[in-house]
């Protein structure tokens, strides 16, 4: 994919205008970024069922599973530094599922409502008919309210909703699926 400047004065959120941004492919270099922004989150408790610190070795074989041309793995990139990602990835791997990719976004502390979550949560909608995908879910802890609205601003519905699924250090967790279907001009 070819980097494309966002137009900085399309970024909404609370502070200034981002300028100079480009979501572009990550490249393995930006490895290291984004397990850095990724750990971060670990160590918030709301955002994944992934309790332990990740290598950068660990995250190396899920960084392969990506491609650009049928799940992309995206950095958002501003001045040289690496300021969030969006990955797409299988939902379920039976074939019937092919249609549906599974979205996670993750975006550093330092850059957090700006606008940088919801642009590239855009850009994969728009850009999911060019990837053959008819819908993308989220699949997201019930008591992350970030994420949650971040997703229904962008036309996410409420799919599915399973009771206490996961225990983080203790607490049973609800997990709620959000979802949306993409039409083919998005
Ligand atoms: C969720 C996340 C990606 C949002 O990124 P962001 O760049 O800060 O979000 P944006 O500035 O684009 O905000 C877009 C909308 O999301 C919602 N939102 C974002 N942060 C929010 C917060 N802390 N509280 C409530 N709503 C929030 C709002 O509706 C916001 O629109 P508004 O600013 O006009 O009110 C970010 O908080 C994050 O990286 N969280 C950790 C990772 C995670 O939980 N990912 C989801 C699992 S896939």
């Amino acid at each position: 994919m070819t980097a494309v400047a966002a137009n900085p004065t399309k970024i909404g959120g609370h502070g200034p205008p981002l300028q100079g941004m480009i979501i572009r492919d990550a490249v393995e270099a930006d490895l290291p970024a984004i397990v850095e922004i990724y750990n971060a989150a670990i160590r918030g408790r709301i955002s994944t069922a992934q309790l332990d610190p990740v290598s950068i070795d660990e995250r190396l074989p899920w960084f392969r599973e990506h491609s650009p041309e049928s799940h992309p793995l995206w950095v958002d990139e501003i001045d040289g530094q690496i300021a969030g990602w969006l990955s797409f990835h299988s939902f379920i791997t039976r074939c019937a599922y092919r249609g549906t990719a599974e979205i996670s976004v993750y975006v550093s502390e330092k850059f957090r409502r700006l606008g940088l979550g919801r642009v590239l949560l855009e850009k994969a909608i728009a850009h999911s008919s060019h990837l053959a995908i008819n819908a993308l879910v989220g699949c997201i802890f019930s008591h992350n309210e970030p994420s949650l609205r971040l997703f229904e601003r962008l036309g996410f519905e409420r799919w599915g909703f399973l009771p206490r699924i996961a225990r983080v250090d203790d607490v049973e967790r609800d997990l709620v699926i959000v979802g949306r279907h993409i039409s083919a001009q998005a």
